[in-house]
């Protein structure tokens, strides 16, 4: 490599944020390194994962052959500050606030994939999750979905990424709760594909259970229920009620919400469709269609698809996401753009 050139490869490393993955073993783990192989400002700087999942990306990812040589290694804190400015932890809850406050007092950035920087009302965490051993970091935590909290989202130090139901259910009814115009009680129904429960299969989502089933599952208490609320009622600046029923189906990927909601007055499919429209005009990865979304449509992407429509005296929201992308990897590097001044599709597309 000549000088010039040698300079211009050091400058363009040295504009490229640095971005450790926590947890990279994990379903969530390897659609970020995807994304990551071909993001153009920011590179994979540091892989970790429990000793016993640890080797070259390579080998416990044979999609990654060619593309990348890093090694997924045990967790070494130093290593991880002289490699990283930022880091996606793709931890479960409860052991995601055991890493995050080491993560930020080594002034690192922090995209949180768990539940556990989420649930504001720590009474509310303990109640359906455990003790909440964090709760100093949890008072600055910004929910990550960035349609909503971009402003926050672009000076924070410790984003919690937000579930993959509440992204779909919040996105689905956020022009209605914003513009006042439902009654505040809700109900979703949805459908996840089985890698919503990660890579270890419980009794439920193994594959002779799920393989041609279709089952309803955390019924009346699904922890998702706490979020939605939370965050449907900032948006409306009201307490909203939500029954949220989840279902599982014999796929892989993606999660369709129906979401049914009272309207306070009556409205027509026009102005609703038009509403919806202008609300997420300028979003790269909302799309408002005239149509039922369809999971294989958005699978594999950033974008949540939504038709808004009127059934009877109800308005009907349909709603679809990829769990894995924006349900979580794709939600992450968004913020992760966002925090940087990226463009935010960067990665994305
Ligand atoms: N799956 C989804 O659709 C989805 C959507 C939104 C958010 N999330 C959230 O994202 C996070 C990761 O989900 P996932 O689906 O990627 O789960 P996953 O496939 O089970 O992966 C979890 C990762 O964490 C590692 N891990 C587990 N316990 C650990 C410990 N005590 N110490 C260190 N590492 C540990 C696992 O290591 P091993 O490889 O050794 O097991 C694995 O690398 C979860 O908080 C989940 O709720 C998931």
């Amino acid at each position: 490599m000549a000088a010039n050139e040698n300079a211009a490869f050091f400058i363009g490393r040295f504009k490229m944020i640095q971005v450790a993955i926590i947890g990279a073993s994990g379903y969530t783990g390897a659609e970020a390194i995807e994304i990551l192989l071909r993001h153009p400002e920011a590179e994979l700087a540091y892989l970790t994962a429990l000793p016993e999942e640890c080797g070259n990306v390579a080998e416990v990812f044979s999609r990654f052959k060619g593309r990348c040589s890093l090694d997924i290694e045990p967790l070494d804190m130093d290593k991880l500050t002289s490699k990283a400015q930022v880091v996606l932890c793709c931890l479960p809850h409860k052991v995601s606030m055991g890493f995050v406050p080491k993560l930020l007092d080594a002034g690192l950035k922090v995209i949180d994939f768990s539940a556990d920087y989420r649930l504001k009302d720590v009474s509310v965490y303990e109640k359906y999750y455990q003790k909440h051993t964090d709760t100093e970091n949890l008072k600055h935590a910004v929910y990550g979905l960035c349609e909503l909290y971009r402003d926050k989202i672009k000076g924070a130090k410790l984003i919690a990424n937000p579930g993959c139901f509440p992204t779909g259910c919040v996105l689905g009814v956020a022009p209605l709760l914003k513009n006042g115009l439902i009654a505040p009680s809700i109900i979703v129904n949805a459908v996840t594909g089985s890698s919503g429960a990660g890579k270890n299969p419980s009794v439920n989502f193994h594959f002779p259970n799920m393989n041609e089933n279709f089952f309803a599952y955390g019924i009346g208490n699904h922890r998702h229920q706490p979020e939605m609320e939370q965050i449907a009622g900032e948006i409306a600046d009201e307490n909203i009620d939500i029954l949220f029923q989840p279902h599982v189906g014999a796929f892989d990927i993606g999660i369709l919400s129906t979401i049914y909601c009272e309207p306070k007055e009556k409205i027509t499919a026009e102005k609703l469709g038009q509403l919806y429209k202008d609300f997420y005009k300028n979003e790269q990865f909302v799309q408002v269609l005239g149509s039922a979304p369809k999971l294989k449509d958005i699978a594999k992407t950033n974008y949540c698809q939504i038709y808004p429509a009127v059934c009877k005296n109800k308005i009907v929201v349909f709603s679809a996401i990829d769990n894995l992308i924006k349900g979580a990897s794709g939600q992450a590097i968004q913020n992760m753009n966002i925090m940087y001044g990226f463009d935010e599709t960067a990665g994305l597309l």
